[in-house]
């Protein structure tokens, strides 16, 4: 199987920092985001290549994933194994590109790899979003197996007043993850089926406070109806609405995660943040990074 990652945009809310940077590359510890993506999409059994649809002007991921025998070696020359391993790590990783050549959206950004997954269910993570447990995926395929391989998307519920930012499920119970069969129904380990998805609701048109937090295992046919796939929100092909159509002829599933098992890092605070809160809690960092904010006297709001 394989995983889509779209990391086309131009990374608006970052700049200047994205004028010559793209945005996945920003660092969180001491990896840019989209490795964090790239090796979550990697984790589950049975995925064994990662696109990132990517545009033209981004020639810095396209370096990243390629092998640097050079600096590699120089490292090892100089004793630093461990930096030369990482460098190692990032050219050897089953990741492939496809160009988007506009921008015109999240669906047509999936749609750019449809020669790449040709027939078969694929994954989309999207990169703002940091998951260092990396079990979501797994979570999906796990209930898409149990449901005959239809597709799955994994959803959070939010603060109501905060579904205009997302695409939001309609849907009833229909199961749990094994182990959550105590869940509450929009707890994580809920399962439900879907029966409508809209994007960026209004607040008094939104079918229930479930969004979709950006890691989707779907079917061909979402593919498939992405090339005809008609503009919605902002102008903008949206895979939801592809997703909303497949509806008709296949069953969809959702699965409720825990809001906090990821990170967001599609924003500028949210991604001052995802430094701070896993600088805190890796042991690589975290001691150094406590006795900088102590030595200033604490950190208060
Ligand atoms: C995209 C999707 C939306 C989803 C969101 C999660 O929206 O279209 O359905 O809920 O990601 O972050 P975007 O953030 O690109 O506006």
């Amino acid at each position: 199987m394989k995983a889509i990652i779209p990391a086309a945009g131009l990374g608006t809310r970052f700049l200047p920092s994205t004028k010559c940077t793209p945005k996945e590359m920003l660092p969180v510890l001491d990896k840019p985001v989209i490795q964090y993506v790239v090796e979550e999409a990697l984790e589950p059994e049975g995925v064994d290549d990662v696109i990132i649809v990517t545009s033209p002007g981004k020639p810095e991921l396209l370096s990243y994933f390629q092998p640097d025998r050079s600096l590699e070696g120089l490292l090892r020359e100089r004793g630093k194994a461990a930096y030369a391993d990482a460098v190692a790590a990032t050219g050897s990783m089953p990741v492939d590109f496809r160009y988007q050549y506009e921008p015109r959206g999240l669906g047509h950004a999936i749609r750019s790899a449809a020669d790449a997954v040709a027939g078969e269910s694929f994954l989309v993570l999207l990169g703002d979003y940091v998951v260092p447990g990396r079990d979501i995926c797994t979570k999906m395929l796990e209930v898409s197996q149990a449901h005959g391989g239809a597709s799955v998307i994994a959803v959070a519920p939010c603060a109501p007043e905060e579904v205009s930012r997302y695409g939001v499920i309609a849907g009833e119970r229909a199961g749990s993850l094994p182990g959550s069969e105590d869940a509450a129904d929009c707890e994580p380990g809920a399962v439900w089926r879907v029966s409508g998805l809209v994007e960026k609701p209004a607040v008094e048109e939104a079918p229930s406070n479930l969004y979709i937090v950006g890691r989707y295992l779907l079917s061909p046919l979402v593919m498939d109806l992405l090339a005809d796939q008609e503009p919605g929100a902002g102008g903008e092909v949206q895979l939801t609405d592809a997703m909303a159509r497949s509806l008709d002829r296949e069953n969809m599933y959702a699965v409720v995660i825990d809001p906090l098992s990821g990170y967001d890092t599609g924003t500028p605070s949210g991604w001052m943040a995802t430094n701070a809160l896993m600088a805190a809690e890796d042991p690589r960092f975290s001691g150094a990074f406590w006795d900088a904010i102590e030595e200033r006297g604490g950190l208060k709001r």
